[in-house]
């Protein structure tokens, strides 16, 4: 139609819709900042909504930087789709109420980020879901805690903030023989230290605020699996709304290209880093699983490849008053609370992480104030091992 030249409110709404005419493709997949599509043919509506023509309505339920997104990290992790979402709570609360109802029981690992614990102890309890917490590296007492009303194991790959690794073969064995699903957190492996689902997991959940993206500037979360699961965690997106931004999605997307360079990095100064902390006077322990003292070593080097991640722990002398001294001495590495970034940083899981936790929860998975988690960056790792050495050598003993 053709539109008067005076008429600028039509012109404002209605010109420069689309891309521009060009014979040429974008190297870079572009942002579709569209929160809805529009349709040609009222009967495209019916096909797009049964599927059997692709197409996109609306943002909320489906984008195609989501899909590019959701494609490349099921394909990352082997597995068959994934859904993206705004955060890594978002996927794991929604991938948990995917598989469960009213009634149902969860038996999950002792040692987990705190607001997994949290939202498993409170907010499923409170919906007539119970959770046992139980210490995953006894498989025999995994078995112990499974009840007829059981649906699903939930476990960390490398468990935060202790570095614990998962036994997902032994794991998957067991959700087999009982019939339960098998929902494992790779958030401190990543898709290039451990692929759980080749390992026999059902489910695998990340924050994309992590690795994933690796830049600290993005918050998100994806849960891949069969087609099947997917399509179910869809629609608990869809619904509940925890969906991801076009943005976002792009932002994660371009971080991926990354992964492999960044994840090689971060393990192998993570592994320098945790052998000198062990021969620190003030270093009492190391969480560190590419350490041949940690007590999953043999294990990490079955089921981790490529190296053991690039997240460590340790507790230094003095208590809380120690890991303060250490923390605020450190110049090169700052305090902060997330981790996965390219920069090595220091958080306290006490005050930060496993805040909402009780002190005696803290005490009886070992969550102890004297606990330091190094997210360890891709610097060159002379200079921060120097920035630690100099920090523990501030701890003075009374
Ligand atoms: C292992 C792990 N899983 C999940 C989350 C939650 O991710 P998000 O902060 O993106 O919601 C975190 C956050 O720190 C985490 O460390």
């Amino acid at each position: 139609m053709k539109i008067n030249i005076h008429d600028i409110g039509t012109i404002a709404v209605h010109e420069s819709k689309r891309g521009p005419a060009s014979i040429t493709l974008p190297k870079v997949a572009p942002i579709y900042a569209s929160s809805v599509f529009d349709f040609e043919k009222l009967e495209d509506i019916d096909a797009v909504y049964e599927g059997t023509k692709k197409g996109y309505i609306y943002s909320r339920v489906d984008n195609p930087n989501i899909s590019l997104l959701e494609n490349m990290v099921a394909k990352l992790e082997q597995a068959e789709a994934g859904a993206a979402f705004s955060s890594g709570m978002a996927a794991i609360t929604s991938s948990i109420l995917a598989c469960i109802k009213e009634g149902d029981h969860v038996v999950a690992n002792r040692v987990l980020y705190g607001g997994s614990y949290s939202f498993l102890a409170d907010h499923l309890q409170a919906l007539g879901i119970k959770v046992t917490f139980t210490d995953f590296s006894d498989t025999d007492r995994v078995k112990e805690a499974i009840t007829e009303k059981t649906r699903i194991l939930y476990v960390e790959t490398i468990s935060n903030p202790l570095m614990e690794v998962a036994d997902l073969p032994a794991l998957a064995e067991i959700a087999k023989q009982h019939g339960l699903k098998l929902m494992v957190d790779n958030t401190f492996a990543s898709p290039y230290v451990c692929n759980p689902i080749a390992l026999g997991a059902d489910v695998v959940v990340h924050s994309a605020t992590k690795y994933l993206n690796g830049h600290s500037d993005v918050t998100g979360g994806i849960a891949v699996g069969t087609r099947k699961f997917v399509n179910k965690v869809k629609e608990i997106r869809s619904l509940w709304g925890g969906c991801m931004s076009p943005f976002d999605a792009w932002l994660v997307l371009r971080g991926i290209r990354t992964l492999h360079l960044r994840m090689r990095e971060h393990c192998s100064n993570a592994l320098k880093l945790a052998e000198q902390l062990s021969k620190h006077p003030k270093v009492l322990r190391v969480n560190y699983p590419g350490l041949i003292e940690h007590p999953q070593h043999r294990l990490a080097c079955e089921i981790l490849k490529g190296g053991f991640g690039g997240m460590l722990s340790f507790e230094v002398e003095g208590g809380v008053e120690g890991a303060a001294k250490v923390i605020e001495a450190l110049k090169l590495v700052d305090l902060t609370p997330s981790l996965a970034g390219v920069a090595t940083t220091v958080s306290h899981p006490g005050k930060t992480s496993h805040r909402s936790l009780s002190s005696d929860v803290k005490n009886r998975i070992g969550v102890r104030d004297s606990l330091i988690r190094v997210s360890v960056g891709i610097e060159t790792i002379d200079t921060v091992i120097a920035d630690f050495e100099q920090a523990l050598n501030t701890i003075t003993l009374d």
